[in-house]
């Protein structure tokens, strides 16, 4: 064991991990950030939100040219697909990107330590694999992600039946594909494999899709997909799969009870939800209490019950998002160079990079009900919109919920083109406590789709102009 003792140990270096080093080390904290993957980045980067949205953005544009261009008077003949060279492409934006990281730890004098890390307790943390060592440190940080979640009887093979991993990686677009779970990574993957010539089931256990989502945007949101081809079958429950050399038939029944059905596929995509992922972690030696869905139970300062050790991202409870990753690790590491920062779970947006997007903050009306609370809606469609008529894009709405009696934003949930990008600034005004007549006073641009927001926030006091 070395005789050098960190400030700070962070295990994992994806989103919540590595940005937390950096900040510690930012605020003069010795840092050591120890990571088993072989490249920084996590999940996030290395096989979920950058190489998902490099093959989003790529088949988004096969689409685009092949159906899209025509009516706007542009010939480009028949699109061919080349998807060797578009796996390379996203293949080197993850490298540059990962690649990107290691700089910014050399920058910010963070170490970087290759290898997987067991807490021993007493501040130590013994690194095997590569590089290997016993780290001794005043406090440790647990970044280490999640997983995929399993599917009885359905095993991932990463080939045949593959997870988010090996469906982002598949060697040729399979004939026909089916999705098991109609969430974020079905329905993302899902529209990329169905824009590049598959054809495509999702099947849901649930009645609806997006379950958490507004009920409104869901239902829009199965339409135009269903319209852009992918097929749904709601309410099932996939009981089994038998592979052959090269395919895969499912068995799966209603979930509410019934007659049994199989359905038969190239290729089957797993993509059930994910869990915390402590395999190896040396939790229960330390007696580091987790709850039922395994995560890690810590306090508003994300220690854990065991003093100088803490957690951030997917590994504790909270959304499973890459910027709530961040924000966690920023905060957690400021706490603990004694500065009073904050972090507002209420306004953490959620994007799906299906086309249209769909963009969600706050409260959905089935929570506002729920809870009792009174609102009105504001809502306008992309229809009414000068450019996303230009454009060629018009499905989809924003709708904005407000306090009835006082007018304050509550929730804003949106689907339509580049809802991801224009849900910011309804971020910022839930952020400072903005009311819709506040939104709806502030000058936009014109033409832009932000406009729409600006008319969904008059429409909540029934005075929209282009509408
Ligand atoms: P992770 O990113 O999972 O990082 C944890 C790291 O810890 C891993 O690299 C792991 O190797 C390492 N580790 C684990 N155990 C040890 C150990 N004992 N020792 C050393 N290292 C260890 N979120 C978004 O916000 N936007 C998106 O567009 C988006 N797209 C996604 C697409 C897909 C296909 C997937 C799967 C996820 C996506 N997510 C997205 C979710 C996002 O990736 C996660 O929320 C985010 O990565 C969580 O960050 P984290 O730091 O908590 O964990
Ligand atoms: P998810 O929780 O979004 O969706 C899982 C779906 O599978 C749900 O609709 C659920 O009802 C369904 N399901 C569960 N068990 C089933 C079964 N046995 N049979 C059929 N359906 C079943 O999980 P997903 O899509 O795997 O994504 C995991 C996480 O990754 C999400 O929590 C999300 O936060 C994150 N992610 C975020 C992205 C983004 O921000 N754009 C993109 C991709 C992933």
């Amino acid at each position: 064991m070395s005789d050098e003792t960190y400030d700070l140990v962070v295990v994992g270096g994806g989103p919540g991990g590595y940005t937390a080093a950096i900040r510690a080390a930012q605020l003069g904290m010795k840092t050591a950030c120890v990571e088993k993957r072989g490249a920084l980045g996590g999940t996030c980067l290395n096989v979920g939100c950058i190489p998902s949205k490099a093959l989003l953005q790529s088949s988004e544009l096969f689409e685009e040219a092949g159906h899209s261009f025509e009516s706007r008077g542009i010939t480009v003949g028949t699109p061919k697909l080349n998807l060797k060279k578009m796996m390379e492409q996203k293949d080197t934006t993850v490298t540059g990107l990962t690649q990107g990281i290691e700089f910014l730890f050399k920058k910010n004098k963070v170490t970087y330590i290759k290898g997987a890390g067991v807490l021993q307790g007493n501040g130590r943390v013994e690194v095997t694999g590569d590089e290997p060592q016993t780290l001794k440190a005043k406090n440790i940080l647990i970044a280490t992600g999640s997983d995929v979640m399993p599917l009885p009887n359905v095993e991932i093979d990463e080939k045949l039946i593959v997870s988010s991993t090996g469906g982002l990686e598949l060697g040729k677009v399979p004939k026909k594909l089916v999705v098991i779970g109609a969430g974020v990574i079905g329905l993302e993957l899902g529209t990329v494999w169905r824009r590049l010539g598959a054809e495509v089931t999702v099947v849901e256990f649930l009645d609806r899709i997006l379950p958490g989502t507004d009920n409104d945007v869901a239902k829009n949101t199965q339409r135009i997909l269903r319209k852009q081809g992918i097929n749904f079958m709601l309410g099932k429950k996939v009981t089994g799969a038998k592979t052959t050399k090269t395919s895969v038939t499912l068995t799966m029944e209603p979930a509410k009870g019934g007659d049994e059905e199989t359905l038969k596929a190239d290729v089957v995509l797993v993509a059930i939800g994910r869990r915390p992922y402590t395999k190896g972690l040396g939790l229960e030696d330390l007696g580091i209490e987790t709850d039922r869905a395994g995560r890690i139970v810590v306090d508003e300062n994300f220690k854990s019950s065991v003093d100088g050790i803490y957690a951030v991202g997917d590994v504790i409870e909270g959304p499973m998002l890459a910027h709530k990753a961040e924000d966690e690790g920023v905060v957690c590491v400021e706490k603990l160079a004694g500065q009073k920062p904050h972090i507002n779970y209420n306004t953490i947006p959620g994007v799906i990079y299906t086309w249209p997007e769909i963009a969600t903050v706050g409260k959905t009306e089935e929570q506002l009900k729920e809870a009792g609370v009174e609102y009105n809606i504001g809502k306008v469609p992309f229809m009414a919109n000068s450019r996303a008529r230009a454009n060629g894009f018009t499905d989809g709405f924003v709708k904005i919920l407000a306090d009835k009696k006082s007018d304050k934003v509550l929730g804003v949930h949106i689907i339509g083109p580049d809802a991801g990008t224009i849900i910011h600034e309804c971020v910022l005004a839930m952020e400072f406590g903005a009311s819709s007549e506040d939104i709806a006073r502030t000058c936009h641009a014109h033409p832009t789709l932000s406009e729409a927001v600006k008319e969904a926030a008059l429409a909540v006091a029934g005075r929209t102009i282009n509408s």
